[in-house]
């Protein structure tokens, strides 16, 4: 048996949870020796929670992909605690110590040439490697104290929705790694923003740094094309992790859009309404703004339109909570796919496997 089948032994464990906030120097003594022995470790960042291994170490690496039930052709993210790290690690270019320099630690994760150092179990095969300097003062800790950069994906089961608290790491996690460390909510609650410099300066995982953050740094920055559009069968992908369907609770997810003419609430009351007739368990996921207009039906505020950081910070997690409460339909407001919401926006068309309706169209004019 190996890694790359994705084979997993369930229960192997009894999954520790050590909270942070309480016992922070424990907590990280015990998960850096756990990863030092080439065990995984979940622990907190500021964007989501993070699945650890060292990256140095290829067997270490690809128990990762058994645990989440990853595909081995999808590269990790290897987070670093020092700056001189990332040169150890991969070719640096200027633009990139530059965007390291403004914003590290923080929600950007640059991909760069690989030096060998860097396993291909860690990289899937690429002469790439994406480097985060993470913000959060437990993953920091940790690394420092592993003594060796850390490789993580998001701590969830492959294809679920990213879990932004401990307790949604030990729904997926539970008896599949040994520990996890509870630091408290992620703070954005979606994952960092993926910028490719190995070529054209090119975003492929719009996040918290923005498009425009970047280029106000480097000059220029292109968005890659599956940022907000399916990858077509049989194409090659910049991100091997975009062409897999993502993000995605149980439930069936339905995106709505408007033409920017405010009958999105009509639409999706409708859709809420022919579904629950149908017998459907359904939840609307609303804007501050249109939650007025579902009186009487069940939905969430994700937060304001005028604050898509807020929106983004709730969206997985309202993503699990729906799966809690066995709702079978999620109705989705969709928002302008700029500044921040260009980020929810990207997680959201995923979530709903491209399933997008416009207002117009559900109300039949
Ligand atoms: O915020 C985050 O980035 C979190 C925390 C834990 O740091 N990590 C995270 O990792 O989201 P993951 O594996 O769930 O998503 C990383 C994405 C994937 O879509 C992957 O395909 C892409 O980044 N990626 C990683 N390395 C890459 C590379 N060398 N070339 C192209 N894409 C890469
Ligand atoms: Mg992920």
């Amino acid at each position: 048996m190996n890694a790359f089948e994705n084979v997993h032994e369930e229960d192997i464990y009894e999954t520790e949870i050590i909270n942070l906030r309480q016992e922070f120097d424990r907590g990280v003594a015990e998960g850096a020796r756990l990863i030092r022995m080439g065990e995984l470790v979940a622990f907190p960042t500021e964007t989501v929670y993070g699945l650890g291994a060292d990256a140095l170490r290829s067997e270490a690496a690809s128990t990762i992909f058994a645990a989440k039930g990853r595909p081995a052709d999808n590269p990790l993210i290897v987070h670093v605690a020092e700056l001189e790290e990332a040169f150890r690690l991969a070719y640096v270019t200027p633009e990139a110590e530059r965007l390291m320099e403004a914003f590290w630690p923080g929600p950007l994760t640059i991909i760069l040439r690989k030096k060998t150092i860097i396993p291909y179990t860690v990289s899937g095969g690429l002469e790439t490697v994406g480097l985060r300097m993470p913000e959060h003062a437990g993953a920091l800790a940790l690394i420092r104290e592993a003594g060796t950069p850390i490789a993580a994906p998001s701590a969830n089961r492959s294809g679920r929705p990213s879990p932004t608290t401990a307790q949604d790491v030990y729904e997926d996690m539970k008896g599949r790694i040994p520990l996890i460390l509870d630091g408290g909510a992620s703070s954005y609650g979606m994952e960092s923003t993926v910028l490719s410099l190995a070529g054209t300066p090119t975003i492929l995982r719009p996040g918290m740094v923005l498009p425009e953050m970047v280029a106000q740094e480097i000059g220029y920055v292109e968005l890659g094309k599956n940022v907000l559009q399916p990858v077509e069968e049989g194409s090659v992908v910049l991100s091997p992790g975009m062409k897999y369907r993502h993000y995605a609770p149980s439930a069936n997810v339905t995106l709505v859009e408007d033409e920017g003419d405010g009958r999105m609430a009509a639409a999706i009351a409708k859709i809420y309404d022919r579904e629950t007739a149908a017998g459907k368990e359904s939840l609307i996921l609303a804007t501050e703004e249109n939650s007025v207009f579902y009186g009487g039906r069940n939905y969430a505020i994700m937060g304001s339109k005028a604050d898509a950081a807020e929106i983004c910070r709730s969206f997985f997690r309202l993503l699990r909570e729906a799966d809690r409460c066995d709702v079978q339909e999620i109705i989705v407001e969709a928002v302008p796919a700029r500044s921040c919401g260009l980020a929810f926006m990207n997680r959201a068309l995923r979530a709903a496997a491209f399933r997008v309706f416009y207002a117009g169209e559900i109300l039949g004019e």
